[in-house]
């Protein structure tokens, strides 16, 4: 692991504070003489901060993703020793998927919790052979590593729901009661109608024995209607469209901060409930789409490893899993 370049306190201190702060200010709340906390204010420029110099202090504008590696491997991850997780923070990649996933396969266990992050995915993908577009600047892009266990069947299925309610809590946490954050099944946090985050978990097996999950995440954040081909536009928002703009910075951190506690701490019950209150289609009549086919019900309850479950007009119970069913027919 390298020496972080930048003091992470700082920027944690003026990502929390977005108004001007004084230099007296932020030299007393680290502990650092005015002259060292000057100093540190210009490794965070050369690390693509911007700083704000105001009668009153300095404000943080943006951060630069140079900061990003730091700040991220300094994030508790479960089962890892503080500032030890692997974070990889590239300017432009194909997908952030397959990033993780060479991670794990080069890493084997030791990449459990290991973060790639793109500012651009050139090719980043979404379920069923989709793709996820993000101007470059405009969104949070990242994948984590998950180890799970070689015969645990509905790994998949359990990490798609718990990872889409710990980002849903994430964004209605960060719209702070601006907008009513839903989940549509399998994976679509939206704001009404219109999506603002999604999730595709995948497999990666190193050698027998040795499995994870690659839980990717992408969030909508500055994005603006006009960022979109046009027959997107309708269907999408984003944080800035409902009236926020955090840094992205915060909300990767927000975000991945929840999925920590989501994968290791929270009870699947408690993760059940919170889905059930989440979820826009309890009991209402719809129609999806499961393996190429239409099929229509009224929403039921969702069994955290099996999927869906949804009521036909016959009476059939029957259980869409996460990896096959979609709101619209594929491609
Ligand atoms: C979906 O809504 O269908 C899932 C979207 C998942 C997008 C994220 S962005 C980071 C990660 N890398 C990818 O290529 N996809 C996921």
């Amino acid at each position: 692991m390298q020496s972080p370049v930048i003091d992470v306190r700082l920027l944690e201190l003026l990502l929390d504070r977005r108004e001007p702060t004084p230099l007296p200010a932020i030299a007393h709340a680290l502990t650092l003489d005015e002259r060292t906390a000057q100093r540190e204010l210009e490794r965070l420029r050369r690390a693509g901060c911007r700083l704000d110099e105001h009668p009153h202090g300095v404000r943080l504008v943006q951060t630069g993703i140079t900061a990003w590696r730091d700040y991220l491997e300094a994030i508790p991850a479960a089962g890892r020793p503080p500032g030890e997780r692997h974070v990889a923070v590239y300017r432009q990649t194909a997908s952030t998927q397959e990033a993780a996933r060479e991670l794990a396969v080069a890493r084997g266990r030791d990449a459990d919790g290991a973060l790639a992050v793109a500012d651009e995915q050139t090719a980043g993908r979404g379920r069923l052979g989709r793709s996820w577009l993000a101007p470059p600047g405009t969104g949070v892009t990242f994948s984590r590593v998950r180890t799970i266990a070689p015969d645990d069947a509905s790994a998949v299925e359990r990490l798609t729901f718990a990872a889409a309610v710990c980002v849903a809590d994430a964004m209605a946490t960060l719209l702070a009661g601006r907008a009513v954050v839903s989940l549509k099944w399998p994976n679509d946090v939206c704001v009404g109608e219109r999506k603002l985050a999604g999730i595709l978990v995948e497999t990666a097996q190193r050698r027998a024995g040795e499995r994870f999950a690659i839980i990717g995440v992408g969030v909508n954040v500055g994005l603006a209607p006009g960022d979109l081909p046009p027959e997107l536009a309708p269907r999408v928002t984003s944080l800035a469209m409902e009236g926020v703009e955090p840094d992205r910075l915060a909300v990767l951190a927000a975000v991945d901060r929840a999925l920590d506690d989501a994968l290791h701490r929270r009870p699947l019950d408690e993760l059940l409930e919170q889905w059930r209150y989440r979820c826009g289609m309890l009991h209402r009549h719809v129609e999806l789409w499961s393996g190429g086919r239409p099929v229509r019900g009224q929403v039921v309850d969702l069994d955290p490893h099996a999927g869906l479950i949804l009521r036909t007009a016959g009476g059939e119970l029957l259980h869409l899993p996460a990896a096959t069913t979609s709101a619209r027919p594929e491609g």
